[in-house]
């Protein structure tokens, strides 16, 4: 670690300004051909004050067996990865969202498992399975219909609450994406994107009496195939169960 961030430090002698030897790759990742889930405008249907959200937010562990509607999905995804400002640059029209990124790469991606319930699936309107956020169109992406409970508890070393949300957020990062920029240094930044993206969930959940639980331990290899990501050029970086508290 300590090699890592040594070598990636800037010094006003010697700093690499020069592109990696990589194409410079998409800020939107599409699936073309899955199914596509056209998500409500996002609107808050608890607004709450700023402060009341920094006061209350907690990691929560135990769900009530109660599925959330579609409006409070999308505000979440919204509020997490959305867009809300549309500039024009110098690469074109490209929209700033509501968590800032280093030099607008925005190298993370939005994948949400839906889960079952004891009666009832975790999101009305949809069916258990694995959705992208097409952060463009607002809207999900179906990636693989199924039931993933079982591997997903196990991918997050048994961590019940994986199996038991109504919802699982899974953030991905797409390296080139900020590597393009900032080649090794940008590592540090993806991270720090993650951050900002999560605790924007986390006071966005608080705020519509929601709970939830930032994860850290899962085993890489499997989470990658559980959402069908190749782990080295996208990799899953942060899990982020929800659910229904008391
Ligand atoms: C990067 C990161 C990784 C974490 N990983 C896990 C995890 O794998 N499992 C878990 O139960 N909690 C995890 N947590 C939650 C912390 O345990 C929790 O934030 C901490 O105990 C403080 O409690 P609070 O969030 O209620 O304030 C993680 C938190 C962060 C920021």
């Amino acid at each position: 670690m300590e090699k890592y961030h040594k070598s990636t430090v800037y010094d006003r002698c010697k700093m690499n300004g020069s592109s990696p030897d990589i194409l410079k790759p998409d800020l939107y990742k599409k699936y073309p051909n899955s199914d596509k889930v056209p998500l409500p405008k996002p609107k808050s249907t608890n607004p709450v004050l700023l402060d009341d959200a920094l006061r209350k937010r907690r990691s929560f562990r135990e769900y009530l067996q109660k599925s959330i509607d579609l409006d409070t999905l999308s505000y979440l995804l919204w509020a997490t990865s959305g867009i809300n400002k549309l500039i024009q640059s110098s690469w074109g029209e490209i929209g700033l969202r509501t968590a800032p990124s280093a030099g607008a790469c925005y190298p993370i991606e939005t994948y949400i498992i839906v889960n079952k319930l004891k009666n009832q699936i975790g999101v009305k309107g949809l069916d258990m399975g694995v959705y992208h956020y097409d952060v463009e169109y607002h809207q999900l992406e179906v990636v693989i219909p199924g039931d993933f409970r079982e591997p997903l508890m196990k991918a997050c070393l048994e961590q019940h609450y994986c199996g038991t949300a109504p919802v699982v957020f899974i953030f991905t990062a797409i390296f080139n994406r900020t590597k393009y920029k900032y080649e090794d240094r940008g590592y540090r930044y993806i991270f720090l994107d993650a951050g900002h993206q999560v605790q924007n969930l986390a006071l966005a959940i608080t705020g519509l009496h929601l709970g939830g639980v930032p994860i850290g331990a899962f085993y890489d290899d499997e989470m990658n195939s559980i959402i069908a990501v190749d782990g080295i050029f996208e990799s899953t970086i942060y899990v982020y169960p929800i659910g229904c508290i008391k």
